[in-house]
């Protein structure tokens, strides 16, 4: 636009008739008396309050205000009145933008409030409904009750310790005082990888290794699968666990398994008064060795189905380490005793949460594990 017209007035000053809104909105063309300001102002305030979006609001500030607004023309162009008019045309034009701005700014916060309002609506959620989580699972019954068998343990100081699936046949057998054709290698099915490498059968090869690593005292528990060719029924399973249990010292006697045994059961099954008995038994590894039977958890002595009516389950093997099984691993019977028990967690498993089947572990049924959760 030529310089010229911005303020064609200055030739000929003259009052116009109201601009339409277009007219008021578009760039200055003539100087307004007061009254055509005030119909600037009329209009442009009814375009503020009718714009719908932020930027019909902008375009309008813009073209009045902004730099090259309308408005701000007029004040450039004061100058050019006569000195007289100056004040009051000034002072319009200043109010008149204040109306403006004050206008523009409330309509910007409505518009603002009704994008978030528009906004809140579109995300709406229903907080009432009920939440998406994700199962939750659990541990698994047998490794609940190892979690608590070395927990015992570890109460009364024992190391829990680990040892390998696959054993050679000297650490599973031969270092027990099992040697080869041993009548008590037939109780121990096992799967062979060849003559000198099996599946453990027994967690006790832990404590063969635990002894020839280390020197007395040791006090160890040795939890772990172990497997055997049994084809599995209820109170069989090919793969199972053990918790093997070692102490050597000077001066263990077989008062020190029986208290240990009988508290550990006490606890486990949380029962202060539960009875306990050792009943002579053999293991090549122990001597003497017994079998450690533990009143029926379901009947109390009663006789049940569970206890086959003797009122009594079998829980563990224990003895006192064979003098032959201390000098293998190179510790000397004759400063050192030392007593060792076995048991399988499964089975203590079943008795603690009554199930009636081994082979309900392995199943992997939903169903079933989640009443452990
Ligand atoms: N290893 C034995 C088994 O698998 C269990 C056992 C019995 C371990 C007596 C022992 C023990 O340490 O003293 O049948």
């Amino acid at each position: 636009m030529k310089r010229t017209l911005l303020l064609p007035w200055l030739k000929k000053p003259h009052k116009r008739a109201l601009p339409d809104i277009q007219s008021a909105l578009s760039p200055v063309r003539f100087y307004p008396f007061m009254s055509d300001l005030a119909d600037i102002i009329d209009s442009t305030l009814q375009a503020i309050n009718a714009a719908e979006n932020m930027a019909a609001l902008d375009e309008i500030r813009v073209r009045q205000i902004g730099k090259k607004g309308q408005l701000t023309g007029l004040l450039r162009g004061l100058g050019k009145l006569p000195p007289e008019e100056r004040p009051a045309a000034g002072a319009g034009i200043n109010k008149a933008r204040k109306t403006l701005e004050d206008a523009i700014a409330t309509r910007r916060k409505i518009l603002e409030s009704s994008v978030l309002d528009e906004k809140l609506n579109a995300d709406a959620i229903d907080v009432t409904l009920p939440g998406r989580n994700g199962e939750v699972g659990g541990l698994h019954p047998v490794t609940m009750v190892l979690q608590r068998m070395e927990n015992f343990f570890k109460s009364v100081g024992y190391d829990v310790i680990e040892g390998p699936e696959i054993e050679d046949d000297y650490h599973n057998f031969e270092a027990l005082n099992l040697p080869e054709h041993h009548p008590a290698r037939a109780m121990h099915d096992t799967f062979y990888f060849n003559p000198n490498l099996l599946l453990r059968t027994h967690t006790s090869p832990v404590q063969v290794r635990t002894m020839e690593s280390g020197t007395p005292p040791i006090r160890i528990i040795c939890p772990g699968r172990c497997y055997r060719i049994d084809p599995p029924d209820p109170s069989h399973l090919p793969m199972f666990h053990q918790v093997e249990g070692l102490v050597i010292d000077h001066g263990v006697c077989f008062a020190d398994l029986k208290g240990t045994v009988i508290q550990f059961l006490r606890v486990m099954f949380e029962n202060q008064s539960l009875k306990v008995r050792f009943r002579p038994s053999y293991f090549p590894f122990t001597e003497p060795s017994a079998e450690v039977d533990m009143q029926c958890v379901k009947c109390l002595g009663e006789g049940c189905r569970i206890c086959g009516q003797s009122g009594w389950l079998e829980v563990m093997g224990s003895g006192m380490v064979h003098p032959k099984v201390l000098e293998f691993s190179g510790i000397d019977p004759e400063r050192y005793t030392g007593f060792a028990f076995g048991m399988g967690p499964d089975r203590l498993a079943l008795l603690r949460y009554g199930v009636d089947d081994l082979r309900h572990f392995l199943d992997n049924d939903l169903n079933f594990l989640a009443q452990f959760r």
